[in-house]
């Protein structure tokens, strides 16, 4: 599998090896703040997403890849797009997210990683729609999806929690 990279960050595929390091991005409170407070306590729950992540790998040719910083090559959480269903009365679309270790948050890398892989799902996957959601309350997932170039295109209801339903077009050049 061809690994990608952007400025300051290379990515690649999820392996059951990556157990622990996504065991220490999901057991963290903090990472679980806007993510329903409820991270994982056992290292059985990481295994069975990484497993879900292989399958998606396998059947969309996308999901979500490991990030790591080039210059000291440290696990930084993961980015990228899934193919995701049934959010806000969408039956289908392509999403675009981020998690990242607390220790690598406020540098630019979740908007340096969104606004790589937006612009690979654009150029060498075709897509011509990207969508992404947060909670109104997430302000840095907020700010980050607006600067790697999505727009807020309505609010609903998740859980009892407003959040934000974001979309960016592929431009065509004509
Ligand atoms: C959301 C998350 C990925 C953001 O990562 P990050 O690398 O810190 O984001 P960036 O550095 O690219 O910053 C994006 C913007 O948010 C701002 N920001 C970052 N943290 C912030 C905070 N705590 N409060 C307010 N703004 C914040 C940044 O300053 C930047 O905006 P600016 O350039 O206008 O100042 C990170 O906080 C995280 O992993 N959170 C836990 C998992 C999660 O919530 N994922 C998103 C689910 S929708």
């Amino acid at each position: 599998m061809m690994q990608l990279q952007s400025d300051r960050l290379y990515y690649r595929r999820f392996t059951p090896a990556d157990d622990v390091l996504m065991y220490a991005l999901d057991s963290n409170p903090e990472v679980h703040r806007y993510l329903g407070n409820n991270p994982v306590t056992d290292i059985c729950q990481v295994q069975v997403y990484i497993n879900s992540l292989l399958d998606q790998y396998e059947r969309n040719g996308i999901g979500r890849m490991a990030a790591f910083t080039k210059d000291t090559d440290e696990f930084i959480g993961w980015g990228g797009l899934k193919l995701e269903h049934n959010v806000n009365g969408r039956e289908q679309f392509y999403d675009i997210g981020y998690r990242l270790l607390p220790q690598f948050w406020g540098k630019g890398y979740a908007t340096e990683s969104a606004t790589f892989f937006i612009d690979y799902g654009f150029t060498t996957l075709n897509i011509p729609v990207i969508n992404a959601t947060a909670l109104r309350a997430n302000i840095a997932s907020c700010k980050g999806l607006i600067k790697s170039g999505l727009t807020e295109i309505e609010t609903f209801d998740y859980n009892g929690d407003e959040a934000v339903w974001f979309e960016v077009r592929r431009k065509l050049s004509l």
